[in-house]
This record gives C-alpha cells, sequence and structure tokens, in this order.
C-alpha cells in the first residue's frame, strides 16, 4: 500500500511550530500517538518528512547507498558551507569528495591531534575561575574552535588566527537561531528576500583569510611533512588525478568547522550536565582518569551521553527508490529519516531509556542501527572519530584538573541552536582545582583499527 504512514492533524504551521520550539515533547507526542513510523509536514515543504525510530527501518534506510537528501539540509546549509561542501552534494560527486576526505579522518590518524588537543583544552581549562557559575558550553565552544582552527585549518599565522577566532563564531552564531530559521522557512514559502543575504559581507571577510591560508599551502614546499587536514586535502586526489581547487577547499574547511564545531562542543556540555547530576558515575570517570588503567569506562560515558542527549536529532534521506516498511511501502521520493532520539529511548533497546547509565555499554557495544548519533551508511559522519577522540581528551583533562558541582538545581533542558539539541542554559557548574589530582595519565589512545566504536566512518 503507497500510503505514507499517519500523523498529526495540524496545520505545517502548527508542526513546524512544535518541531522548533519543543522538539522532544512533539516527537514523544507523535510516539505515543502513532507508534514507530509516522510522517509530519514542515512549512515550506510541500511534501510530508516521515520520521522512524525502529533499528530494522534504519538500517533498510541506511543501507541502500542511491538514496538522496531532503531539501532541509541545503537550505539550512549552503548559504554558509557552499555548493562543493561534501555535506550537500549526493550521488557520485557526495561519494567522490567522501573518497578523498576519509583517510585524514580515519581513528588510527588521530594521536597526530593528541598534543594539539591536550594543548587548547589545558589552556582553557587554566582560565576557569573557582567558586564562581560558569556555563560550560560557551568554554567548549572556544575549544572546539581552536582546535578545528589548529588540526583542521592548521592555521598558524597569529594574527590570521586571531581575525578567525572573532569571525568564525559571528557566522555561526548569526546562523543559530531559530526565528532565523523560521524566517528561511517563511522566505521560501513565500518566495521573499532571502534573510541570509546579511551574511555575505560576513563570509566575503571570512574567504579572504581561507583563501590566503590555502595559497601558502599550495607553495609551501614542505607540504607533505604537515599534519593538519588542510594540508592532506591539498595534496589529496580524485581518481582522474585532479585535487580540489580553491573555492572547492574553502567549501569543505566551512563544512568541516560547521560541521565539527557546534556538535562536538554541544556533546561535551551534554555531558558535563549528565556527570554533575550522576555523581556516582562522575567519581567513578575521575577514578579512571586519575590511573593509566584504560579508558572503558570513558568510552561509555561518551556513549551512553550521545544516546540520551543525541545532538543532531535527524539525518535524513530522499528515497530514490520504493522502501518497505512495517506494511507501508514509502514511494520514491518520500523524505524519510530516524528521529533519533525516539531510537535512543526505545525500551526495548535500552531498559530504563531514560536514565544515564553508562554501565550499560561497559560489556557491550551499542547496535549498528539502534544507536545512531552520527547518522549511517554512506553519509555517516566523517568526523565521528575526530570527535570521541577530542571528548576523550577534552574530559580526561577537565577531570584530572578540576572538581565539578552541578550550579543549579534541575538538569538542563534542550533547546535548538542551528541544527543540533542543545542545553537551554548552556550547562552551569561551579568547578575548583583539584589539589588531590594525580599526574599520572599522559595519554589517550586511539581507537584500534577494525573496531568501529564512536566511531571509525563507515563508506
Ligand atoms: C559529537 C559530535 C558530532 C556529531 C553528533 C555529528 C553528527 C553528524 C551527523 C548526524 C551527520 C549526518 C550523517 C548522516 O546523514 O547519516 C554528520 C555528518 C557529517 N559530519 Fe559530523 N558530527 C559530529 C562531529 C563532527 C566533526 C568533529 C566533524 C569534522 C571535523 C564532522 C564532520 C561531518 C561531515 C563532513 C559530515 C558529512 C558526511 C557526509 O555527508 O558524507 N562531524 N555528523
Amino acid at each position: 500500500m503507497t500510503v505514507l504512514p499517519p500523523g498529526p492533524p495540524e496545520p505545517p504551521s502548527i508542526q513546524t511550530a512544535r518541531w522548533l520550539l519543543r522538539p522532544i515533547p512533539f516527537m514523544e507526542s507523535c510516539r505515543r500517538r502513532f507508534g514507530d513510523a509516522f510522517s509530519v509536514t514542515f512549512m515550506g515543504f510541500t511534501t510530508p518528512m516521515v520520521m522512524l525510530s525502529d533499528p530494522a527501518a534504519i538500517l533498510a534506510l541506511y543501507t541502500n547507498p542511491k538514496h538522496g537528501l531532503p531539501p532541509g539540509r541545503s537550505i539550512a546549509l549552503m548559504p554558509v558551507m557552499g555548493p562543493r561542501s561534501v555535506l550537500l552534494l549526493e550521488g557520485a560527486e557526495h561519494l567522490a569528495r567522501r573518497r578523498l576526505m576519509l583517510p585524514p579522518f580515519h581513528g588510527e590518524r588521530m594521536q597526530a591531534y593528541q598534543e594539539t588537543v591536550r594543548d587548547v583544552a589545558v589552556r582553557e581549562l587554566e582560565s576557569w575561575p573557582e567558586g564562581v557559575e560558569l556555563a560550560v558550553h560557551p568554554r567548549m565552544q572556544a575549544v572546539t574552535l581552536e582546535v578545528i582552527l589548529r588540526a583542521v585549518f592548521g592555521v598558524t599565522d597569529v594574527a590570521r588566527r586571531e581575525r578567525l577566532r572573532t569571525l568564525l563564531p559571528k557566522l555561526l552564531d548569526s546562523t543559530a537561531s531559530v526565528s532565523l530559521q523560521f524566517k528561511v522557512l517563511i522566505s521560501r514559502r513565500y518566495q521573499r528576500l532571502d534573510p541570509l543575504a546579511f551574511l555575505q559581507k560576513l563570509s566575503a571577510q571570512i574567504d579572504a583569510l581561507l583563501f590566503a591560508e590555502i595559497a601558502e599551502r599550495r607553495a609551501d614546499p614542505n607540504l607533505n611533512e604537515r599534519e593538519d587536514i588542510l594540508s592532506l586535502l591539498v595534496l589529496a586526489q580524485f581518481e582522474d588525478g585532479e585535487g580540489m581547487i580553491d573555492e572547492e577547499l574553502r567549501d569543505q574547511l566551512l563544512t568541516l568547522l560547521l560541521a565539527g564545531h557546534e556538535t562536538t562542543a554541544t556533546a561535551l556540555a551534554w555531558t558535563a550536565d549528565l556527570l554533575v547530576r550522576h555523581p556516582h558515575a562522575l567519581r567513578r570517570l575521575t577514578e579512571e582518569v586519575d590511573t593509566d588503567e584504560g579508558d572503558a569506562y570513558l568510552r561509555a560515558v561518551i556513549t551512553e551521553s550521545l544516546r540520551l542527549r543525541p545532538v543532531v536529532p535527524l539525518a535524513g534521506r530522499r528515497l530514490t527508490s520504493d522502501l518497505e516498511l512495517n506494511g507501508y511501502t514509502l514511494p520514491a521520493g518520500t523524505d524519510v529519516t530516524p528521529a533519533i532520539w525516539l531510537t535512543h529511548t526505545r525500551p526495548d533497546l535500552y531498559p530504563e531509556p531514560y536514565a544515564f547509565r553508562p554501565e550499560r555499554f561497559l560489556d557491550e557495544r551499542p547496535t549498528t542501527y539502534g544507536w545512531v548519533p552520527f547518522g549511517g551508511g554512506v553519509r555517516r559522519c566523517l568526523g565521528a572519530a575526530f570527535a570521541d577522540f577530542e571528548m576523550r581528551v577534552v574530559l580526561t583533562e577537565m577531570l584530572r584538573r578540576r572538581r565539578l558541582d552541578a550550579a543549579v538545581p534541575s538538569a538542563e533542558r534542550v533547546t535548538r541552536r542551528n541544527v543540533t539539541f542543545s542545553p537551554r542554559r548552556g550547562t552551569r557548574v561551579i568547578t575548583w582545582r583539584r589539589a588531590d589530582r594525580s599526574p599520572s595519565r599522559t595519554s589517550v589512545q586511539a581507537t584500534p583499527a577494525g573496531r568501529r566504536v564512536a566511531g571509525t566512518p563507515a563508506g
């Protein structure tokens, strides 16, 4: 039967408002009313989007590499990332970029960034005031931005780095607000003026800095000795032997910034919020980072945090062929996405699904399609291993140096920032330097080859 699963009867404007303002109650009420799969209709779109939460359905969706992207991703991100972004291209063009960009992001390469990430984290942590309320989220944004500037862009010129440090957050902030997302959808619906036009001047300033960086890299006789990801991308070649042109390198740099900065900072802020609300887990993790006896609990904490607080709520596809699903046949052309939050809170996959229990991942890794914070298939997050590694280094340094307490009694609630689910008040904590800290731990291990944890990208 080629009908879509049922969904809320409200007009698209109401569904959009509920999704933008209170996404979790919206999705949970749909689950209660319609079960594992339902169709929602957002303003500015002519066809509904089917949301799924059953791992078998997600597997069926993600294992067909031919499906395209729903238009939402391009509407929100194209003005900033540019038309050649690996996150936005489809089909053969996407796969060619992905092949080129995968090697620098492989798990085993991450050790090369250990010192950089640690230096950035330590500098930030040492600047935290003691005994006063502090929001973790903006502090982690500073860390992840600096890590991208150094490890991905490889900017060594101090003045240029300072300019980018000022300009890039403006670009990111200007695209983050819910009201801007409303305006973009309204302009699409009523063909109004582009609400993102104001970004052009800012983008031009950033582009000039990035093109200067790329030009220097091309002229560098010792380019193949450099470790940063831009250098590896300048050297990389497509199958026909050609490399990326400057404009494409610029698009990929902004893509990596936008995809990797806010997401990782948000995941770190959520992890901090969960830890300060669960003293037993915080104590156990602190004990682990104080010794040199592996990082099993740290990995479990990160996996559980990304389960219970998935940063990116949707990672959808536009079907290029029919998809069989729970008695329905979704026709080619339908937009379909896992509702990641709903998958991660299924009681059949996770007993006591709303409880933060890292122990559940100590002996068992999550199943591939029951744990999808990084999406899946040939579009699975390219930076998953990078994010996992960065989180482990930053959390290790944070707990080795700081004692953390919650500054407010209740746990953070979810708000939207751009395409992410973010902690509403920025995770407010009070921290003290640890007088008792043990300096023994020296390095965070790369994920061994072949082990796909929070993890090595597929495809
Ligand atoms: C905790 C942090 C992160 C989360 C939760 C996250 C999540 C995601 C998700 C859900 C997708 C879409 C996958 C799909 O459609 O199946 C994605 C794609 C992507 N991410 Fe991440 N990401 C994170 C960190 C990073 C980092 C650090 C980088 C790079 C520095 C990065 C680069 C990318 C790129 C390039 C894509 C596009 C892949 C493609 O379309 O082939 N991400 N990410």
